[in-house]
């Protein structure tokens, strides 16, 4: 349906209901998903609820990874809890696209032949206990960043998943932080652990933001309609400053010879990521690109039995009250 939508799509609307919508949007209102909406916002919605869910769920792949190989039983629980949570968000999110008319079926088709991207911090591989920590402290610290805003979006099925997923993602940044501190106070290998994930994350963290927002394509009439609240290069620096003090305190190094505090500007300055490796990586290239969509895949083919046997249940009832009528 949702090919379909885009096929025959129009490029033309009422111009009378696309002035009263953005008057809408203006005042603060909330749009809600039997609301006249412009085929653009929803086509932009769904594309960014729909792969917001996808990096939920693919992200799930680096830390699942780590669950059996956790060094203590605690750890084990805590990750085991944080890992979860992101299936279901997931899951608040993969609903709240469905509201815009594309079902989850067809958002996971999409993905799995790579129409439909996931954030390219995903592509890369966990390859060490030290990697929960960063990931946690970094990655769901950049993640709070972006989802923070997105509480007061316009669409009001995103903004409501968004208010539930912010609080668990304070508990994911708290316990990567914890997991970073118990490393720097450690073996000296153990500290060494830390600073060697930290290196290998910074610039695929500080890329989770998107490109800079010269480059960036869709952030204008996004921002008119409040799909984006912040532009991307002002919530990395937003990012930089938070994240700097917390490096300090832990006695580690952002591999970042620019880094440095500009009093006039009273933020720090810093060294863009390589960007070609960006859109790279979002080609699908990335180093454990392959392995994700494989691991997707596998996944929907094994499920494909409870999907049938959901329908051949949910046929069997029908037949029940059909025969009881
Ligand atoms: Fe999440
Ligand atoms: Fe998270």
């Amino acid at each position: 349906m949702y090919a379909q939508m885009i096929k025959s799509e129009e490029t033309y609307e009422d111009p009378k209901k696309l002035m009263a919508f953005q008057a809408r949007i203006d005042d603060g209102d909330r749009i809600e998903p039997k609301d006249w909406m412009p085929k653009g916002y929803r086509k932009t919605l769904i594309r960014q609820i729909g792969q917001h869910a996808h990096s939920e769920i693919v992200g799930q792949l680096p830390e699942g990874n780590w669950i059996t190989r956790a060094p203590s039983l605690e750890r084990k629980a805590i990750l085991l809890a944080k890992v979860q949570d992101e299936a279901g968000h997931g899951l608040y999110l993969y609903c709240a696209a469905e509201t815009l008319g594309v079902s989850r079926d067809e958002l996971t088709e999409m993905l799995l032949n790579g129409q439909m991207k996931y954030s390219s911090i995903f592509s890369y591989p966990a390859l060490t206990w030290a990697d929960m920590g960063v990931i946690g402290w970094l990655i769901d610290g950049a993640a709070i960043l972006n989802q923070v805003p997105l509480q007061r979006t316009s669409y009001g099925p995103y903004a409501r998943a968004m208010v539930r997923i912010c609080k668990e993602e304070s508990f994911h940044q708290r316990q990567g932080f914890d997991i970073m501190i118990k490393m720097v106070n450690g073996t000296a290998e153990q500290k060494h652990m830390a600073q060697d994930a930290l290196n290998r994350l910074w610039y695929p963290s500080l890329m989770m933001f998107g490109p800079p927002d010269a480059e960036s394509v869709h952030s204008e009439q996004s921002m008119r309609w409040k799909i984006k609240i912040n532009s991307n290069d002002e919530l990395r620096q937003k990012f930089v400053n938070q994240t700097v003090p917390q490096a300090e305190y832990l006695g580690l190094s952002i591999p970042d010879i620019n880094l440095n505090w500009n009093e006039r500007k009273q933020s720090y300055d810093f060294s863009q990521p390589d960007w070609s490796e960006f859109f790279d990586v979002l080609e699908g290239n990335g180093p454990a690109s392959v392995d994700r969509i494989e691991a997707r895949q596998a996944a929907w083919e094994d499920g494909a039995w409870v999907r049938e046997a959901r329908i051949a249940h949910a046929e069997k009832k029908n037949m029940a009250i059909l025969a009881a009528e």
